[in-house]
């Protein structure tokens, strides 16, 4: 098991290229299963989910191979539809198997996901659209056992707005026999790439982007190409490196538009930024933190995967700040680590209340989830002395070897193994 080791308070510099993004990537893999063929995806992270995805669609019978952060998937011989418990309980977005094995195959049997570190992420939505376009749903041994002959066209309104089901439906509702409406469908960045893969292959979408889809079914998808999105997550958490070391650092990322939200904010809370040629530069020299309320929401909104690391760059901030999470209401595991490096945060139902402090201070820090490891990381590189983050694998699923660009950013931080979790 590895760790990380930071030795914070050094200032960064300099640029780094963002990754691909990891949950576009998760819903872009699957769906070449609504094709016979090969499918190519580029600009695909190496981060253990596009592993775990790998693992589940070969498993299905799909010939795979990863080079260069471009996947070749060929869905020819894709001949078991079955997506077991030790995937999908490693991974949830393994459940997007679903929409399309059901509408090209007409069957698809999916370990029913459990609650995650943060609390339940329920996914009934996705079985009510399935159901909605004609499948049978049954749980057996805790599998979910969807069957349909062909879909059909069907209208549906999310009661609540879900990328994941979002996903699903569409992956489902392109293959159905005739024109499904969809409304309050998600619009976050990741689903609207899904889309134009989805039109690539032959899709018939109207509305792509937005909460409103038509989709008219049609008999057959083909194999396609598309290079994936970079990964807004990472973008932001690495502008905060910048911001919480009061450094001036540049990433190079091709679609600031996909993180409005975060810059906003961190232009309120003192930070200058800069856009020229693909590179946004944050400059927080000098700079005292301001103290900056978030409450996050579904995109355009501030989004819930950058919650914990906003609340570490707040634990430094001059005065009082409120972080509520609106989409998960748990998803607080990181606010007991923080407070071991000397943060002082307090929980109300679902807002956290964060006294900034002058300094944190090093200490030995538990992951326990992935946005929740970057926040430690975050954390750890403001902090004097050493801090010690330890199960980092959470981390290893979703970010592309972060110390590698955190060190060509000059921080002080390795990857040691440890027999210690
Ligand atoms: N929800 C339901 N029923 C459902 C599905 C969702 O009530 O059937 C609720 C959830 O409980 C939540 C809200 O709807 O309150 C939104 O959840 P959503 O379905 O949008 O989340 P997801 O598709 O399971 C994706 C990302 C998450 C990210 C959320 C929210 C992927 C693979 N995962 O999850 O990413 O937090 O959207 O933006 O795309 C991460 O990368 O760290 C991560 C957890």
């Amino acid at each position: 098991m590895d760790k990380f080791v930071v030795n914070g308070v050094g200032k960064l510099h300099g640029t780094v290229k963002i990754s691909g993004a990891k949950n576009s990537c998760l819903a872009l893999m699957p769906a070449t299963l609504l094709t016979k063929g090969k499918n190519n995806i580029l600009n695909v992270p190496e981060v253990n989910d596009t592993y775990t995805m790998i693992k589940l669609l070969k498993e299905l019978g799909a010939e795979i191979s990863f080079n260069n952060h471009e996947l070749k998937i060929n869905t020819s011989n894709v001949s078991n539809f079955v997506a077991p418990y030790e995937h999908v309980k490693k991974m949830r977005a393994s459940v997007y198997v679903l929409g399309p094995l059901l509408a090209h195959y007409g069957y698809a049997k999916v370990s029913m996901p459990g609650g995650c570190a943060w609390g339940p992420r329920p996914i009934n939505l996705h079985l009510e659209a399935m159901e909605k376009l004609g499948a049978s749903i049954e749980l057996e041994g805790g599998y979910i056992v969807a069957k349909a002959n062909r879909l059909s066209g069907a209208k549906i309104n999310f009661d609540v707005s879900s990328v994941g089901a979002t996903g699903n439906t569409i992956m489902a509702a392109v293959l159905a026999k005739g024109t499904s409406l969809i409304t309050n469908a998600a619009i976050e960045p990741e689903i609207t790439h899904l889309e134009h893969f989805l039109e690539m292959m032959g899709a018939k979408i109207n509305g792509i982007g937005t909460s409103t889809l038509e989709i008219e079914g049609v008999d057959e998808l083909m194999p396609a190409k598309i290079t994936n999105i970079p990964d807004r997550i990472e973008a932001g958490t690495l502008l905060i490196a910048g911001a919480i070391t009061k450094s001036k650092i540049g990433i190079e990322y091709s679609h600031p538009e996909h993180i409005e939200s975060l810059l906003l904010k961190l232009e309120d809370s003192g930070a200058k930024l800069k856009q020229v040629d693909g590179i946004i530069e944050i400059n927080a020299e000098n700079m005292e933190i301001k103290s900056t309320d978030v409450t996050t929401s579904i995109y355009p909104g501030f989004p819930t995967d950058m919650q914990a690391q906003w609340i570490a760059y707040m634990t430094l901030a001059k005065g009082t700040s409120t972080v509520t999470d609106n989409i998960y209401l748990d998803r607080f595991k990181h606010v007991p680590e923080l407070k071991r490096l000397g943060a002082d945060i307090e929980m109300r139902n679902n807002s956290a209340i964060v006294k900034g402090v002058n300094q944190l201070t090093g200490a030995k820090v538990m992951s326990t989830d992935l946005r929740a490891s970057a926040s430690l990381v975050l954390a750890g590189l403001a902090a004097k002395g050493t801090t010690e983050i330890l199960r980092i694998y959470h981390l290893d699923r979703g970010y592309q070897r972060i110390e590698e660009k955190l060190q060509k950013l000059g921080a002080n931080i390795t990857r040691e193994s440890t027999k210690e979790y």
